[in-house]
């Protein structure tokens, strides 16, 4: 009978034996992170809501429409995350960590939350790995970064993933650029949805993303940022290129590339998978520099620069990988009184650093093989009076049935021994 309880839509529980290919994934996202030098930041699950309107900013989608937010019983306004920039530069200046060193590199893993349509690879709970560094201002920590990002998905063994980068500018040529895209599109605000009409007013750089059909063509000639940069930013873009070509990531500008939360300053990037198992191709990885937003939130001018990953969807590009091993040994009671005994062997062997299982119902021996093999044991040993009176058993290996006599006592030993 099945429960009347399901999850809540787009968000979904993760079992065995996927779960196998997160912990794969996990165990090199620790390894990269520490080859690296990043330390790992976990901050809770909710903040305050206002946190993301002042960075996330209130005209994004995340915060305007995705948000899973709520008052709680003493009235505060609190948001699960929805992503993990915000919150990061929250403890980092709640820590006051710029008093405390000049650089802080800090990563990520855990769960976000957005109220989204769904689709394969879109989830109202998903998982993101992410990385935020503060202190340096220069192109070198851009492109460290980016490095960073495409060394961690090499490592897992995707090979169809390309990197796209752009840059958007800062405080100096925003404006009058957002001047430029206001009067590309402000003729045409007759073809557009509401939604377009108040993207138009609030922040017409979001319509570079819209997917409206009627606005294609539009976006295709509208002004690219690139054609407007300041001196100096164009000068920090070309030392990022110069970089990665140095450091040989291959990458490709695209001049039309923005991102879906307003705190980017100068680079912007995105990491874009080709996988069947994804459909089309997705976006699996975001980030850029954000020089702005440590003191948009009340702290002193700390440039910074950062990405993060959506783990669900390497997941699904990754398919089956890392599977858990069995474990080394299944023990088979004949009847309850050798059950008592093969529980304190079983337990003596774990301690002893072993993975060994048993089947507390000591059912039938056909029950308890079916068992081992459904666990993929490696080893059986079945016990009952004679082998625990004679302390001799017979230790059968499944792959080859191959059976050899073994002392109880020195079964850890046989254990660990290659054969
Ligand atoms: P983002 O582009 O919003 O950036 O998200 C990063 C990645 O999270 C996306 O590329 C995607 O793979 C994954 N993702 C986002 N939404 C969903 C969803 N609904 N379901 C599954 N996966 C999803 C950020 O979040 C920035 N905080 C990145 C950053 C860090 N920038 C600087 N530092």
């Amino acid at each position: 009978m099945s429960s009347k309880y399901s999850s809540v839509k787009g968000m979904h529980d993760l079992l065995p034996p996927a779960i196998d290919t997160w912990h794969y994934l996990e165990k090199i996202a620790h390894e990269t992170m520490a080859r690296y030098g990043y330390a790992e930041l976990r901050t809770p699950i909710v903040e305050d809501t206002d946190l993301f309107k002042r960075s996330v900013g209130e005209t994004s989608e995340i915060v305007g429409k995705e948000m899973y937010n709520f008052l709680d019983k003493g009235s505060r306004d609190i948001a699960m995350r929805p992503e993990g920039t915000a919150p990061a530069a929250r403890a980092y200046l709640e820590h006051s960590l710029h008093q405390k060193e000049p650089v802080t590199r800090w990563y990520y893993l855990g769960q976000m939350f957005r109220y989204e349509r769904m689709k394969t690879g879109r989830t109202r709970q998903f998982w993101q790995l992410g990385v935020e560094v503060y202190g340096p201002p220069q192109a070198a920590q851009d492109a460290e970064v980016m490095e960073l990002a495409v060394h961690f998905i090499e490592r897992l063994g995707l090979t169809d993933v390309r990197l796209e980068i752009n840059s958007l500018g800062d405080e100096t040529t925003r404006p009058a650029y957002l001047e430029k895209l206001k009067a590309h599109f402000a003729p045409h605000a007759d073809k557009m949805s509401e939604d377009a009409k108040s993207t138009l007013a609030l922040n017409p750089i979001r319509l570079l993303d819209s997917k409206e059909e009627a606005l294609k063509d539009l976006i295709a000639q509208a002004p690219v940022m690139l054609d407007v940069l300041d001196d100096a930013s164009k000068a920090h873009f070309d030392e990022v290129q110069r970089l990665l070509t140095l450091l040989g990531v291959p990458f490709t500008i695209n001049p039309r590339l923005v991102r879906g939360l307003d705190y980017y300053t100068r680079t912007a990037f995105e990491l874009i998978a080709r996988s069947d198992k994804l459909g089309t191709a997705s976006t699996v990885g975001g980030g850029g520099r954000y020089d702005r937003l440590i003191e948009q939130l009340g702290g002193p001018k700390i440039p910074a620069v950062g990405w993060a990953m959506g783990l669900d969807r390497l997941v699904i590009c990754l398919g089956e990988k890392g599977a858990a091993e069995g474990p080394v040994l299944f023990i088979l009671p004949m009847d309850a009184a050798a059950r008592d005994e093969a529980l304190k062997l079983a337990t003596k062997l774990r301690h002893d650093g072993l993975r060994v299982d048993i089947d507390a119902r000591a059912g039938s021996m056909q029950a308890q093989f079916k068992r081992a093999e459904h666990v993929k044991a490696q080893h059986v040993l079945v016990l009952g009076a004679r082998e625990l009176s004679e302390r001799k058993a017979k230790l059968k290996r499944l792959s080859d049935r191959v059976e050899k006599e073994v002392s109880l006592d020195e079964l850890s030993a046989h254990l660990t021994q290659p054969s």
